[in-house]
This record gives C-alpha cells, sequence and structure tokens, in this order.
C-alpha cells in the first residue's frame, strides 16, 4: 500500500459538505416548518446509506457467486460479508423506534406536501430485493402491478433490467445443484436416506399408535399429519411430484438443490461442509431479518396512520402486512427440518467419504 502523499482532512474525505446540506424540509416552503419533518428525512437518508452498504456487500458476494467454482477461501469471505449485512439488518430493525418517537398528529403536520412519493420509490431498497431473487412472479400482486407505475422512466427501465439478469438466488441455486457428494461409488445416498426416513416414520406411527393418553380424535389427527410429513418427503425425492409442487409455488428452489441443501445440513459436523452449512444458515438470517423490518415497519405504519392510505396510494398497514407474509427470498431454507434425521438415524457415509469430506495436511512430497 501506497502512503498518502496529500494531506486528508475529515470533512472533506467524508464530502460533509455536501452530505449535511441534503436535508431540505419541504413544508418550509409552505411557510410551516415542520419540527418532525428533519427526523423524517435524517432517518430516511440513514436508511438509504446502510441500503448502499447492503448493495456494496451484496453485489460483491454475488460476483464471488458468479464464478463457474467457488473455493473454500471464497465462502469465508461470503460468509463474512453476510454476517455484515445482517448486523447493519438489525441496527436497521432497531432505527424504526427512532421514527417512532415522532407522533401521528406530528406527521399530519407535513405529511401530505409529501404526495405522491412513497418508499415504493426507495430503488435501493427494490434492487436488494431483485438482487437477492424477489422478482415481480414472486411478488403479491398489487405489488406487481403497482410500484413500477410508481417509478420515472429512468428508475423503471433500470430496476427491469435487473429483473432479466440472474440474482442471488439463482448463483446460490446452481451452486447447491453443482453439489457432488450424492453418488460415491457404489454408494446412492438418497436411497439409503429414503431408508432412514421410512424406519422413523414407522417409528412415529407405532409410537402414536400405542400411545394410550391420545383420545381417538387426537390420534387421527397426529396420523394425518404424519401422513402430511410423508407426503413432503415423497415429493422431495420424485422429480415428478416435485415439479408439480413447484408449479404450484410450493416450492421456489429446483429439487437438486434443495436436495443439495438437504444434505449439508444433514452432514453439517463434517469439515467440508462447515462454511456452506454456515452460508445456508446466514441466507436464512438474513432472510428472517427482511420480514422482521417488514413486520416492524408495518406496525410502525399502523400506528402512524392507523387505516389510511399510503402517500404512494397503496392500502397501507394492509398491503404492508402482506408483504411481511409474502415477499420473501430463500424461503425453501425454511423447509430444510421438515426433511432432517435426527443425528442417530443419520446413515452412515462410507469411509472414502468421510475421508473426502475432511481436510488433511499433506507435508510436501508426501
Ligand atoms: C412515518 C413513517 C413512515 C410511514 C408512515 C411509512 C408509510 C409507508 C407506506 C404506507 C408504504 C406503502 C406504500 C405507499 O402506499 O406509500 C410504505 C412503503 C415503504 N416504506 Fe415506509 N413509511 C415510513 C417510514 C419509512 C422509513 C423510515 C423507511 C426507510 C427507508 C421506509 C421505507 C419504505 C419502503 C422501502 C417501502 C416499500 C415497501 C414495499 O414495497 O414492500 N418507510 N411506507
Amino acid at each position: 500500500m501506497q502512503r498518502n502523499t496529500k494531506p486528508c482532512y475529515y470533512g472533506e474525505y467524508l464530502q460533509l459538505d455536501k452530505l449535511l446540506d441534503s436535508q431540505y424540509p419541504v413544508s418550509q416552503d409552505y411557510g410551516n416548518e415542520a419540527h418532525d419533518e428533519m427526523l423524517f428525512i435524517v432517518t430516511h437518508q440513514a436508511y438509504e446509506l446502510w441500503f448502499k452498504q447492503m448493495l456494496h456487500e451484496l453485489r460483491s458476494i454475488y460476483q464471488l457467486f458468479a464464478n463457474p467454482h467457488l473455493p473454500e477461501k471464497s465462502l469465508g469471505m461470503i460468509n463474512a460479508r453476510l454476517s455484515r449485512i445482517k448486523s447493519i439488518q438489525k441496527l436497521l430493525i432497531d432505527q424504526i423506534s427512532v421514527m417512532e418517537t415522532m407522533t401521528p398528529l406530528d406527521f399530519l403536520d407535513f405529511r401530505d406536501y409529501l404526495v405522491p412519493a412513497s418508499g415504493f420509490q426507495s430503488i435501493q431498497f427494490k434492487e436488494i430485493e431483485i438482487l437477492l431473487g424477489l422478482k415481480s412472479e414472486f411478488r403479491i400482486n398489487f405489488d406487481k402491478e403497482s410500484f413500477y407505475s410508481r417509478l420515472n422512466e429512468t428508475d423503471r427501465t433500470h430496476l427491469l433490467k435487473m429483473e432479466d439478469e440472474p440474482s442471488l438466488f439463482d448463483c446460490v441455486e446452481s451452486w447447491l445443484e453443482r453439489m457432488p457428494f450424492f453418488e460415491f461409488g457404489d454408494f446412492k445416498f438418497w436411497q439409503t436416506y429414503r431408508q432412514a426416513v421410512d424406519e422413523m416414520l414407522d417409528n412415529d406411527r407405532k409410537i402414536i399408535e400405542n400411545n394410550d393418553y391420545l383420545s381417538e380424535a387426537d390420534r387421527e389427527f397426529q396420523l394425518k399429519d404424519l401422513d402430511n410429513t410423508l407426503a413432503n418427503f415423497d415429493a422431495l425425492l420424485d422429480e415428478e411430484q416435485y415439479a408439480k409442487l413447484k408449479e404450484d409455488g410450493r416450492f421456489r428452489m429446483s429439487q437438486k438443490s434443495l436436495l443439495g441443501a438437504v444434505f449439508i445440513n444433514l452432514y453439517r459436523d463434517e469439515p467440508m461442509f462447515q462454511a456452506p452449512f454456515q452460508l445456508l444458515t446466514a441466507l436464512v438470517d438474513l432472510d428472517e431479518h427482511f420480514t422482521s423490518w417488514r413486520y416492524r415497519h408495518t406496525i410502525m405504519v399502523l400506528r402512524m396512520l392507523g387505516t389510511k392510505i399510503g402517500t404512494g396510494g397503496s392500502s397501507g398497514h394492509d398491503y404492508l402486512r402482506k408483504t411481511t407474509e409474502n415477499n420473501r427470498f430463500f424461503k425453501d431454507l425454511f423447509t430444510l427440518p421438515t426433511f432432517l434425521l435426527p443425528r442417530s438415524a443419520l446413515p452412515e457415509l462410507p469411509e472414502a467419504l468421510r475421508r473426502a469430506l475432511n481436510f488433511y495436511f499433506h507435508p510436501e512430497g508426501e
């Protein structure tokens, strides 16, 4: 690294002139400056800065994933960057409480001056969503039609172009599809797994059937539940059934990639799978934090607006509640626990495969 040749000055380096000159409450144009509009602007700007950092991290993760081969070293870097994004998300969730120090009446002092601007038009927020994989086809209906119509031509064209490109979801999916260990010599993992699942579920069935404490209604309920679990396993292992459920929207990932994720989760104690397991867990965390932010924002909107419509013209709280439930990225990873077996029931991997999943030190020349 070269030494700096010019002295650096704090305010210049951070371009504070520009940054601190960018808060302009519009209420002052109407001769009635609303005190809380400054808080509203600063909070939104702070969010946009953190969105910028999140995009910086996400784009670098995307670049690493876009390589045809993802080496261990990159996995460590991806996990570190995902962990940074998660810390930012926690901050963003917490930041809502600062906004909530503004009361609904204080908000009404300037709200009407903002129409028709809206969070719909946060291009960075939409970029994060699309980059992670939330393309139009997965959005709730109102969202599919509405938010694009609220954007200017430049922003709309930019986001629509992003929709045509592969997302991080697509990259993760194809990385999981490339998982090599399902068949190793004579060992066919999914046959052995199926046997173990059948044994586990047969055992559960016996427990339910022989449980004297259950009423007939409860027994029937539990047996039905068990049949549903069995049907889920059937779908996971059967190409046709899986394809049908995928068409119905029950799964988003390809069957092959979900199988890869199950395998990593089952054998996450093997050294080779620890980093991939952490990565899958980080994606679940990230998705969960997104949902938590949406939920907190929805509740804030309810206490600020009641059931009034949003400045962007949505139904407000009701619209946001629906996006909280539906607008998700890696929802398949949340179904993984359905397909896990207890460690005691896990099929033993052949010795050669276990060795392949370990790290070994080979002194030079040996
Ligand atoms: C007084 C505070 C706030 C109110 C009353 C509010 C209200 C709303 C409403 C009603 C919507 C739905 C779209 C519409 O009809 O306008 C919305 C969307 C949105 N808001 Fe807020 N908001 C507030 C603060 C914030 C803050 C601090 C952020 C941080 C960036 C934010 C980010 C967003 C985003 C990204 C959307 C789009 C969400 C989506 O389409 O899924 N909002 N907001």
